[in-house]
């Protein structure tokens, strides 16, 4: 089954699984979306309002900061992936809870071997801390990481949430700087283990 079939599927059995919190309260699924050979893929936290009512990730005030962003390192939304922990909109824009999180876990981690990106971009302390747990965003954003997940080494870019920089221009500041490490970050894990050694 080629990647976008197996994306599809993986959509399907979400939308099938009465098990998944959330769902009540919410209008529809909001399921990843972009290239399936992105990559980078971007995991933010939950839908919002916008989200929830068009079916699709980051289509609000986040969702356009966030495409300005992908644009000033030179891609376009359509080369990336961009999905969320949590894929029901949770009520009055409230945080997600650690078990809600831990429901839509085992389709998040579908979707990443699915997709098998050569760098994961965290938004937000929520998905940082499926790698990252227990570290704070203000002492890690912005750097390299290497997570063990699932039985293999991961590269992770934590970074602020793009609300979180709407709503303070010292974090816009940071969150724009951060995003300029992503170039150099996803050459170095684009070549071969050997040449990455010698970078080092
Ligand atoms: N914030 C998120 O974390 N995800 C979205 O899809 C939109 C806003």
């Amino acid at each position: 089954m080629d990647k976008k079939t197996q994306l599809l599927e993986l959509k399907k059995q979400m939308e099938e699984d009465k098990s998944l919190p959330l769902r009540e309260g919410a209008i529809q699924l909001v399921f990843g979306e972009g290239n399936s050979d992105a990559p980078i893929y971007f995991l933010g936290e939950a839908p919002g309002y916008w989200e929830d009512q068009k079916g699709r990730p980051f289509v609000g005030q986040a969702g356009k900061l966030l495409d300005e962003l992908i644009q000033s390192i030179g891609f376009i939304r359509e080369d990336v992936y961009i999905s969320n922990v949590v894929r029901f909109r949770p009520p009055e824009n409230r945080d997600p809870e650690p078990q809600e999180i831990a429901a839509f876990a085992p389709y998040v981690d579908k979707e990443i071997t699915i997709i098998n990106p050569k760098v994961i971009v965290t938004l937000g302390r929520f998905s940082m801390g499926k790698f990252l747990p227990g570290v704070k965003i203000s002492q890690v954003h912005g750097k390299i990481k290497t997570a063990y997940w699932k039985g293999k080494e991961v590269t992770v870019i934590p970074m602020y949430h793009p609300a979180a920089a709407l709503r303070a221009s010292a974090i816009m500041t940071q969150l724009k700087e951060d995003f300029k490490v992503i170039p150099q970050i996803l050459d170095k894990a684009s070549q071969p283990k050997a040449e990455q050694l010698s970078l080092v």
